[in-house]
């Protein structure tokens, strides 16, 4: 049994899902403070399965031995932490807490219980503002430059030191590119709790009416267009790379880094494009000047996910955007208003249909 911890959350919801569809067993570990419970009977539903699920924080050393001895867990994919990066500049306690402190909580967690299989969610972030691309999985040009990302590489630096101390470890740090779409069901997608911040969460609400005008920051990069450069990636891709990382470490000790990114690299306007063409929704745009700490471009060279671990991205920025917007559709405030009973599947792909 895999121990998704942030499970509810975008990512980790799509996780559990693609364990489940590899035949995994998952039991999920959220305190819910950046999502909602509806997602767990949505990832029962499309995987056909039951899901374990339990309510509660990964700094609770007494809860996680619980769980390790109420469940016969045998990995752990640890999603759950903080990410807003504006957030961490003004509350650092909270996210070292949470991210780091969090990690090694769970960490000293499954040594007591034996357990020593993970797999980490880290972040290009780590690599901070490098000019080189695209960026693998050796390069080391410069920091973090916010305490989100300090917290990730403090994080990975945490499980080095532990992967050289104790040869039973098998680790899996997975460094994301930029993370977007959703579940082409659209029963799955990203519904956080504050005003959105990211790209492509903020251009969905101006899409349906809810924001009158999608910023656009800074035009002066040294890029084609001049707006920022992103490796934008499916969150289904993203996911399924997981399955293809536990599956590695059920076969090598120690551990490895791995970039998840499709190796392209897409411009503000380009993904406005994209979008546009997809939905046949005209995006009002507000250009602004730089947004401070944005780097001007960032993608990756994913080639040691494809020799080691067999996995490529799949999905192409049409489709991103396409699922993207049919969760937007189905779902209009997220998860939180839903209560109304989960649609079916098939209903939501008619629906998705129908809107082209
Ligand atoms: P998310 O906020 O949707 O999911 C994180 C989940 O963790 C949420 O469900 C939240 O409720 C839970 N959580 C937070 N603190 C917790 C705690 N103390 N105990 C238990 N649960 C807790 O975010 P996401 O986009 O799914 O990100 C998942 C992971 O991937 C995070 O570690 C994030 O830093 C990392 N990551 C995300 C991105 C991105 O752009 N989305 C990029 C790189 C890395
Ligand atoms: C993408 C591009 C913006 C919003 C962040 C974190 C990173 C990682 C992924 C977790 C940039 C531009 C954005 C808007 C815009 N998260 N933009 N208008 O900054 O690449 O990465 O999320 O690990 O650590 O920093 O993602 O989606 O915010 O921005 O023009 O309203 O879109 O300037 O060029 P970013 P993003």
């Amino acid at each position: 049994m895999i121990l998704v911890t942030g499970g509810a959350g975008y990512i980790g919801a799509h996780a559990a899902l693609a364990l489940l569809e590899a035949g995994e067993d998952v039991v999920i570990l959220d305190n819910l403070c950046n999502s909602s419970r509806e997602a767990i009977p949505r990832i029962e539903q499309l995987g056909g399965r039951r899901v374990e699920w339990v309510a509660g924080d990964i700094r609770n050393r007494a809860l996680l031995d619980q769980l390790f001895v109420r469940y016969p867990i045998d990995a752990v994919m640890h999603f759950a932490g903080l990410k807003a990066v504006g957030e961490s500049v003004r509350q650092p306690l909270r996210y070292y807490d949470t991210n780091v402190g969090g990690s090694i909580n769970l960490c000293q967690a499954m040594a007591y219980a034996g357990v020593f299989t993970l797999v980490f969610s880290s972040s290009a972030t780590v690599y901070g503002d490098c000019s080189c691309m695209p960026i693998n999985e050796s390069t080391q040009c410069g920091q973090p430059t916010n305490p989100y990302g300090q917290s990730k590489l403090m994080t990975e630096q945490m499980l080095a030191s532990l992967g050289s101390a104790d040869e039973r470890w098998r680790i899996g740090v997975l460094r994301y590119f930029n993370p977007v779409g959703a579940h082409p069901s659209g029963l799955l997608g990203e519904s956080p709790r504050a005003a959105p911040n990211n790209l492509v969460p903020y251009l969905l609400k101006v899409a349906s009416g809810q924001l009158p005008a999608l910023p656009v920051f800074g035009g002066d990069y040294p890029t084609p267009d001049g707006t920022g450069v992103r490796d934008y990636i499916h969150v289904v891709d993203l996911a399924e790379g997981h399955v293809n990382t536990l599956q590695y470490l059920r076969q090598h000790a120690g551990l490895r880094a791995w970039n998840l990114g499709t190796g392209l690299g897409y411009s503000v306007l380009e993904l406005v494009a994209a979008f546009e063409r997809v939905s046949g929704v005209s995006l009002p745009l507000d250009r602004r000047e730089r947004r401070p700490g944005d780097v001007a471009q960032c993608w990756a060279d994913p080639t040691r996910a494809f020799e080691e671990l067999g996995w490529v991205a799949q999905r192409d920025l049409d489709t991103m955007m396409r699922d993207a917007w049919r969760w937007q559709q189905a779902n209009p405030m997220g998860y939180e208003e839903t209560a109304r009973p989960v649609p079916s599947t098939a209903s939501l792909a008619a629906q998705a249909q129908g809107a082209g």
